[in-house]
């Protein structure tokens, strides 16, 4: 491996040395490394550092060139391992360790039998498409701090509800507020990894960005905290007809079959999480680390922390236009439609998830009340 067959990138305050052939795709003759996540390692940087101490000790369990884990000893000054079972990657971190004069740990394993071995206080997963297989083991090595990436946001949203079921056991289906969905079911299926071991998870922060899903949970032992969280679990009773839904919380929750808005038979989305998605304190802290540091997609990270601290923290969203149509209601300006909401007295939001999404506690009989007001 030549450091002339590659070039040298800048991310953060960090060197990362990317060989000639790279992919943003499955391949073990090529390194993995994708310029569009340094946003997401932005957001990284920033929120770990507001959630973890300097004594955590950190897992890039799946690390490709190795851009995360470098990056999380450099700038936070964490220990970190990363490993990674493909060679050339292996060799892509070393390199990138020594690039930075970092002494971390690098280590050329499956990273199942990683986790299932050893424990860390923050274990990161950034797997190509599914972490469903690496979601068993995460939780077990867990000790505080559990990162998972999903790009497989087609069977997480319903779009391939067979692939959806094989690999998070839930029942999806393509709704008006799919990432969300999807969402829910990635946290759904990590709640369900985590409780054998007795450990539960609390959600600090979640977000979908394209096709691109990231969370950062807290996860701690507990049993009684365990039994709470299986609460948090649910099903979404939908109507395809007219966008009504109602929200049915724990495992065994007897769904609602018949839409009480307009008659029509519902579809049962589920199991999923119902429960928070973030930590509005760890947000604001993120949001101040930001500031403080040198970082490449600053503006488009602070857009995204800013949007999830302020959506309300109940589940769901309408989109509006599917609901204009759906009801044959005219548009007007979803920051209207907002405010007009709050003045009748609901809760009203956007949502990262969307731009053209609104949260809020308003019945679907009062929010296309709001929407037609004006256009009698
Ligand atoms: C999406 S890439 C990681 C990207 C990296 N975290 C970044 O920020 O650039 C996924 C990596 O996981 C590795 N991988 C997949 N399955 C693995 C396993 N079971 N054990 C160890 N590494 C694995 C692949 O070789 C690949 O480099
Ligand atoms: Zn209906």
């Amino acid at each position: 491996m030549d450091p002339a067959d590659g070039k040298i990138v800048l991310e953060g305050d960090t060197k990362i040395w990317i060989p000639e052939n790279t992919a943003v795709k499955r391949s073990s003759t090529s390194v993995f490394y994708n310029p569009e996540m340094e946003l997401a390692r932005d957001i990284s940087i920033a929120v770990l550092n507001a959630i973890s101490d300097e004594k955590f000790v950190f897992l890039d369990a799946l690390a490709g060139s190795g851009a995360r884990g470098i990056r999380v000893a450099n700038e936070l000054g964490l220990e970190t391992t990363l490993n990674d079972w493909n060679e050339l990657a292996y060799r892509t971190i070393r390199k990138n360790a020594e690039l930075n004069g970092l002494n971390v740990e690098i280590k050329n394993e499956n990273a199942k039998v990683l986790l299932s071995e050893s424990k860390f206080d923050v274990v990161d997963i950034d797997p190509f498409g599914s972490p469903a297989v690496f979601l068993d083991a995460a939780c077990y090595s867990a000790r505080k701090i559990l990162c998972v990436t999903a790009t497989d946001t087609a069977p997480l949203s319903g779009a391939h509800p067979a692939s959806g079921l094989r690999k998070y056991s839930a029942r999806t289906y393509k709704t008006d507020f799919y990432p969300e969905i999807g969402m829910r079911t990635l946290l759904g299926k990590i709640a369900r990894s985590s409780s054998p071991y007795d450990k539960f998870i609390e959600p600090l922060l979640s977000h979908a960005t394209r096709h691109y899903f990231r969370t950062y949970l807290s996860i701690k032992r507990g049993k009684r905290e365990t039994n709470k969280m299986m609460q948090e679990i649910g099903f979404i009773s939908y109507c395809k007809n007219c966008l009504f839904r109602e929200y049915f919380y724990g495992v065994d929750a007897q769904v609602g079959k018949i839409c009480p808005h307009c008659g029509d038979k519902t579809i049962s989305i589920g199991p999923l999480w119902l429960g928070r998605l973030h930590d509005r304190d760890v947000i604001e802290d993120a949001l101040q680390e930001l500031e403080l540091r040198n970082l490449g997609k600053k503006r488009e990270a602070r857009k995204i922390l800013e949007s999830c601290k302020d959506e309300m923290a109940i589940p769901g969203y309408y989109d509006y236009h599917v609901l204009s149509k759906v009801h044959g209601v005219k548009l007007k300006p979803i920051e209207v439609v907002i405010k007009e909401l709050k003045e009748d007295g609901y809760g009203a939001t956007r949502t990262h998830f969307s731009g053209t999404g609104i949260k809020t506690d308003a019945g679907i009989a009062e929010l296309v009340k709001v929407m037609g007001r004006g256009f009698e």
